[in-house]
């Protein structure tokens, strides 16, 4: 058997686990492991710290989790990923963006594909040559998931003030999203970024026509020097009126959702700066390398890998919530529900059969405090509840220490209160003073909290671009881990594909006239209603339902 074929069998686990003895003897360890946090696990990962005291822990479940990791094969698996090998089995391709973060060079035997180093440092000229000419005081990013989240996510966290020019992003197929994200630009100082691996992304395609003629009819002199493109198909960007000389190569072998650390990063490097990209890459690389050196057992991805698999696999936990205690990571959530949603939510295992287990929790959440104020009420009292990963830094603003201080002891509260929860003698005491012994008790349940929810706490130093490349590397690989047990392929997206073929079909359907009488679309009752109720809309003679802002409504 040849060495590919090797890593495909190697990472292409089958349905067994549920089945298999080491499973049975990892959940039941689980199952009655301490959740008291009684013993410190702090795991150091390339700067960052990952506190798992607050999950349950015990010898045996240490000692069942090695069995296994061991059984499903996890160091052959992560070898193969790391070497290139076609780890993405159900489209025979590598999944390889720890090279890109390496700074490796691969040419595929065909020849077709870019050099990713070349294709960094054209990049990188790229944008020097827009910082010397000045001629461009905005950017338009227009991507979708993966050619969307990575460059939103970093941006937004380095942003502030040091932007080197605005940004807009434009990423769904909406007219409003497209017109407000271009409102007050001028045109002719605009540098358009389409960013898309595929270059067929239906929003993608759409908006970057949109903006080519916004451009046009805004004057610009030439239309193509403010077009730009990022994609592993440059021949359909050169199609679209992109010069050859600013398109950028992906490469094949990195999954969509992977892409910030291709050059999709151009947009992060043309408003925050090239330094930012090169220190995530960097704060990537150290994770890969702690990923790829430490023993199991204080490998921060494969232990909070673990984490996940008790709490979702074995206590049943269908969500997970992600509190970031910093307002510049507002996109962390999006950008992790894409990575872990879109990788792990598939439910059967390499040989085509049920995994057996409940995989892939949601992934949802908002940063802290915020997130207080809105759904804490649930995580604290509902019933299910759901495990934490908290995230936080030492260091905040340098000009608010106050702020800072507050901040990080809401975090640390949060997690101690989920934990320790609220016995009813406690509450008891807080309505001694109330004389009406009755009421009293009822009030007392009311502020019971159950306790024994489980979380982790991740820190930063401090929120630089190192420590983002680090934590997103952190829970890249954490899936990885996952997947490996599971026996899921974390690499193909099979699910996004049969809603977008049907969005076809229904989009010339709702173009039908009126005229053409009643139509039998064949589709369910619902669907063919509302096909009809929109073509009797939108083909009125006028719009009966339009809103201007700042302007009455007419009916
Ligand atoms: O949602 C499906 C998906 O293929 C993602 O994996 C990808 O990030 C996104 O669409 C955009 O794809 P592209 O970069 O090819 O436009």
């Amino acid at each position: 058997m040849g060495k590919a074929n090797n890593a495909i069998e190697a990472s292409r686990a089958d349905s067994g686990l549920a089945d298999s003895p080491e499973w049975r003897g990892f959940a039941q360890a689980a199952q009655s492991a301490a959740l008291d946090a009684g013993a410190l696990k702090v795991i150091e990962a390339a700067g960052l710290c990952v506190d798992l005291t607050m999950q349950r822990q015990s010898p045996a479940l240490d000692a069942a989790a090695q069995s296994l990791l061991q059984a499903r094969g996890l160091a052959e698996a992560r070898r193969a990923l790391f070497a290139g090998e076609p780890v993405n089995w159900t489209e025979g391709k590598p999944a390889w963006h720890t090279a890109l973060r390496a700074g490796r060079t691969r040419e595929q035997p065909d020849g077709q594909d870019a050099d990713s180093v070349c294709e960094y440092a054209r990049m990188m000229d790229f944008v020097r040559r827009v910082d010397q000419t000045a001629d461009f005081s905005t950017v338009l990013h227009i991507g979708i998931g993966g050619s969307d989240w990575g460059p939103r996510l970093a941006i937004q966290a380095f942003g502030g003030a040091s932007q080197r020019r605005q940004i807009r992003f434009v990423s769904n197929i909406d007219g409003h999203a497209f017109h407000d994200a271009v409102a007050g630009l001028d045109p002719r100082r605009c540098l358009v970024v389409v960013s898309s691996k595929s270059f067929t992304t239906a929003e993608t395609l759409h908006n970057a026509r949109a903006a080519i003629a916004w451009l046009k009819q805004g004057g610009a002199a030439d239309v193509s020097e403010q077009l730009a493109a990022v994609t592993a198909n440059p021949s359909a960007a050169r199609a679209l009126g992109v010069p050859a000389s600013q398109v950028f190569k992906m490469c094949d072998w990195v999954g969509g959702r992977y892409s910030v650390w291709s050059v999709a990063g151009l947009s992060i490097a043309l408003t925050v700066g090239a330094e930012v990209l090169i220190g995530m890459q960097a704060g990537a690389q150290a994770m890969d390398q702690h990923f790829q050196q430490a023993p199991f057992g204080s490998n921060a991805p494969v232990q909070l890998a673990l984490a996940g698999l008790v709490n979702c696999s074995v206590l049943g936990h269908n969500s997970l919530n992600i509190a970031a205690y910093s307002a510049r990571l507002l996109h962390l959530v999006t950008y992790l529900q894409q990575l872990e949603m879109e990788s792990l939510g598939k439910r059967v295992a390499g040989d085509g059969a049920a995994v057996g287990v409940p995989t892939a929790p949601i992934i949802w959440g908002m940063p802290g405090t915020d997130g207080q104020h809105t759904f804490f009420q649930w995580l604290h009292q509902s019933e299910a509840g759901a495990p934490v990963d908290f995230i936080a830094s030492l260091q905040g603003h340098a000009d608010s220490p106050d702020a800072h201080r507050k901040l990080l002891a809401n975090c640390l509260a949060q997690r101690q209160a989920l934990l320790r929860g609220k016995s009813l003698e406690q509450a008891l005491l807080d309505v001694a003073h109330i004389d009406d012994r009755e009421h009293a008790l009822t009030l007392a349940q009311h502020m019971v909290h159950p306790g024994g929810r489980p979380s982790t706490l991740i820190v930063l130093r401090q929120l630089d671009p190192r420590g983002l490349g680090a934590l997103l590397a952190l829970y890249e690989h954490k899936v990885f881990v996952q997947s490996v047990v599971w026996g899921i392929n974390p690499f193909d997206q099979w699910g996004v594909e049969l809603g977008k073929r049907l969005a076809t079909g229904i989009e010339r359907e709702l173009a039908v006239p009126v005229s053409a009488g009643v139509v039998d679309w064949g589709h369910d009752a619902s669907t063919s209603y509302w096909i009809d109720r929109y073509r009797s809309h939108a083909q009125a003679p006028r719009p009966r339902h339009a809103w201007v802002p700042g302007v009455a409504a007419h009916l």
